[in-house]
């Protein structure tokens, strides 16, 4: 081999590895390009914000319930758990009212028709019984302490609880000695004497309509010996609303412990029409309350803190 062959083969032999070189640092260059633009996209991805783990804790079907009518059990006094399920069914059917009302409501048994699903009268023998359309008394339900109403104050045999019958003729005194005759008419009526009274309302009027004045057997509040109906001596006991007699009353009945039982624009709680003429016994401190508050007994009672 000559020389000149020799040193082109040594030529050749050093472009070949200058270009393997080169081509080396060709793959290094574009692996860094490629790696360094991956880098590059990911950094300018907007951070997603990792969602706060909030631990929520499981609730139990009772508080599940309890929440969907706001916890109000643990601002107010008068919810009973036992009406629950009661409060829910009622809420689903009266979306517009409050929570609030939806709970005096179901405790005033509103979720009920009247006379369905009746209870035993609450507050039996004493001057906050209830009876209504939802609670009655049995038919040998006779209060103790029937007294007969003086006949300076009252039409004969008219008998009340003995506390109530005191209350009314002190009532009917002071009134008198303001020329007023405030006369009680009608109290104590037995179980058999409302139902002939009922009865007799019924065959005049039928019973849609005597069931809007006249409480049937066992559920009319005369039973319980704590009501009177009255008049002023002159004008038809209806008209006692128009009388002098009747705004005395507005003004002091609650002094003497008696509520307007049956009041205007209250026939959905009381179940009854406006009664001007009719009066319930509750005593001193709770009259002024009702008063005071425009409620009615039920929504009182509805609204007691319930006993421990
Ligand atoms: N008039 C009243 C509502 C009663 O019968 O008890
Ligand atoms: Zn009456």
């Amino acid at each position: 081999m000559g020389k000149r062959k020799k040193k082109r083969i040594r030529i050749k032999k050093k472009n070949f590895i200058l270009f393997i070189l080169f081509l080396i640092l060709l793959f290094y260059a574009i692996s860094k390009i490629i790696y360094i633009t991956i880098k590059l996209i990911e950094t300018s991805k907007p951070i997603e914000k990792e969602e706060p783990k909030v631990i929520e804790k499981t609730l139990t079907p009772t508080e599940k319930k309890l929440k969907e009518l706001d916890n109000i059990n643990k601002k107010i006094d008068y919810f009973h758990m036992d009406y629950l399920d009661r409060y829910l069914n009622y809420k689903e059917k009266n979306e517009d009212l409050e929570i609030i009302q939806i709970i005096k409501n179901v405790n005033m048994n509103l979720d009920y028709n009247y006379y369905e699903n009746t209870e035993k009268a609450l507050n039996k023998d004493t001057p906050l019984i209830l009876v209504n359309k939802h609670y009655n008394l049995e038919e040998n339900d006779i209060p103790n302490n029937l007294e007969t109403v003086s006949n300076n104050y009252a039409l004969d045999d008219v008998k009340l609880v003995s506390i109530a019958k005191e209350a009314f003729e002190s009532l009917a005194k002071d009134a008198q000695k303001e020329n007023l005759n405030i006369v009680g008419m009608s109290g104590y009526r037995s179980y058999q004497y409302q139902t002939n009274l009922y009865n007799n309302y019924v065959n005049k009027d039928g019973k849609e309509a005597a069931d809007t004045y006249s409480g049937r057997p066992g559920h009319s509040e005369h039973q319980t010996g704590y009501a009177l109906d009255v008049y002023n001596l002159k004008e038809n006991y209806t008209n006692f609303e128009n009388t002098k007699e009747f705004t005395w009353m507005q003004e002091h009945a609650q002094d003497y412990g008696f509520i307007l039982r049956f009041p205007k624009n209250k026939e959905l709680e009381t179940g009854y029409i406006y009664e001007s003429w009719h009066y319930r016994y509750v005593g001193v401190e709770v009259a002024k309350e009702i008063k005071e508050k425009g409620i009615t007994l039920e929504e009182y009672i509805a609204t007691r803190p319930i006993q421990q």
